[in-house]
């Protein structure tokens, strides 16, 4: 088996911050309610002419300059996304146009919330092959333009960004040791934006019922993650023969820190062991395992050679867990 590991990384947040405070001035809802029931404290919001393909470049760039690749070394760009900039064509080949890879071959893939976990996963595939070098797989989301800013229950959540790994081939014993991923497609329903598909086009009636914007069944998503994350996390240490106490670092899907403490209470593992930036940028789907492996990095809370689990759960229903030596 080639090695196949991450060589670079970078991750890039819009500059607006909208609070908890500043939410209240926009729906019925409160700092107290928020930060009880998520731990997010403020997000971050792209302005009107900022799209997510212009946050993935952001995050991309800081991603190949850690690599010290040029934009012409790279051979693919997977983006995992469910805010795309338009449904039709691939966000990722807008992406290849604006950072000029002009030898890579780009598309998108959409698990939603885990989507960074599967493009990680197929993403090492091409990278172990000889004839793939260098591989860009991105996660980025513009969540602000898809949620209905009149619904409470869901609006206050989100956050835009983007996060990017290059990955290579590395020496052997070290990288991507394994993934695990499933789904349960029962559930797909859970979490959707009901239109705007083929099944219901975009038309005036659901416009008017706001069926164009995500919708997702809280409690239903809740049930699933505490039970998701904790499985995912044990299913891929037994894909790669290691012990949950080998891990030295998991980090999760920042969508509610009460759901991180149920699946690390679930695991027995400390709250210490994982890294958690949720209160500054909400929950930014497939962007947000991506922008908090690169800022646990930046702040030096990983080691070389340290065994770390990125794991992610959401919509599809989709979740898994990628366990890496760094
Ligand atoms: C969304 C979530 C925080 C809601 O918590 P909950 O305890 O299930 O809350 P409920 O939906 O039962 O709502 C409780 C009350 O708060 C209200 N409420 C909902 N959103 C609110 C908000 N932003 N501010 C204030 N009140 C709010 C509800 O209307 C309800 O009021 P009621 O009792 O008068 O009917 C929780 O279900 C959750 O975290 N689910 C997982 C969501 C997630 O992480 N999704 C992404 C996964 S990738």
């Amino acid at each position: 088996m080639v090695a196949v590991g991450i060589v670079g990384i970078g991750a890039y947040v819009p500059p607006k911050i909208m609070t908890n405070e500043d939410w209240a001035k926009v729906v019925d809802t409160s700092d107290e309610w928020i930060t009880q029931k998520t731990g997010i404290k403020e997000r971050r919001i792209s302005e009107k002419d900022v799209c997510t393909s212009d946050l993935a470049v952001f995050a991309c760039k800081k991603a190949m300059d850690d690599a010290q690749i040029r934009p012409e070394d790279v051979d693919m760009i997977i983006l995992a996304t469910s805010s795309p900039d338009v449904p039709l064509s691939s966000t990722a080949g807008i992406i290849q146009h604006k950072l000029g890879c002009i030898n890579a071959s780009a598309f998108d893939i959409n698990a939603v919330c885990s989507g960074w976990i599967h493009a990680l996963e197929i993403g090492s595939k091409f990278a172990a092959d000889d004839n793939y070098e260098n591989i860009l797989v991105v996660g980025a989301e513009t969540y602000s333009r898809i949620v209905n800013w009149s619904d409470r229950s869901t609006c206050v959540l989100f956050g835009d960004g983007a996060g990017a790994a290059v990955l290579q081939k590395v020496e052997e014993g070290r990288g991507i040791l394994g993934t695990w991923l499933h789904s349960d497609g029962k559930g797909s329903d859970v979490i959707e934006i009901p239109a705007g598909g083929i099944r219901k086009p975009i038309s005036s009636d659901n416009f008017n019922e706001g069926e164009q914007y995500f919708h997702m069944d809280g409690r239903a998503v809740w049930d699933f993650a505490i039970e998701a994350m904790p499985q995912a996390v044990r299913n891929v240490l037994k894909r790669v023969h290691r012990d949950l106490k080998d891990v030295d670092m998991i980090i999760p899907h920042q969508a509610n820190l009460n759901i991180i403490k149920a699946g690390m209470n679930a695991l027995n593992l400390p709250i210490e062991k994982t890294f958690i930036n949720l209160q500054k940028y909400g929950n930014t789907a497939a962007a947000s395992v991506p922008i908090a492996l690169y800022e646990a990095v930046e702040e030096g809370k990983i080691k070389s050679g340290d065994l770390i689990i990125t794991v992610a759960f959401g919509g599809g229903l989709s979740w898994g867990a990628n366990a890496i030596i760094w």
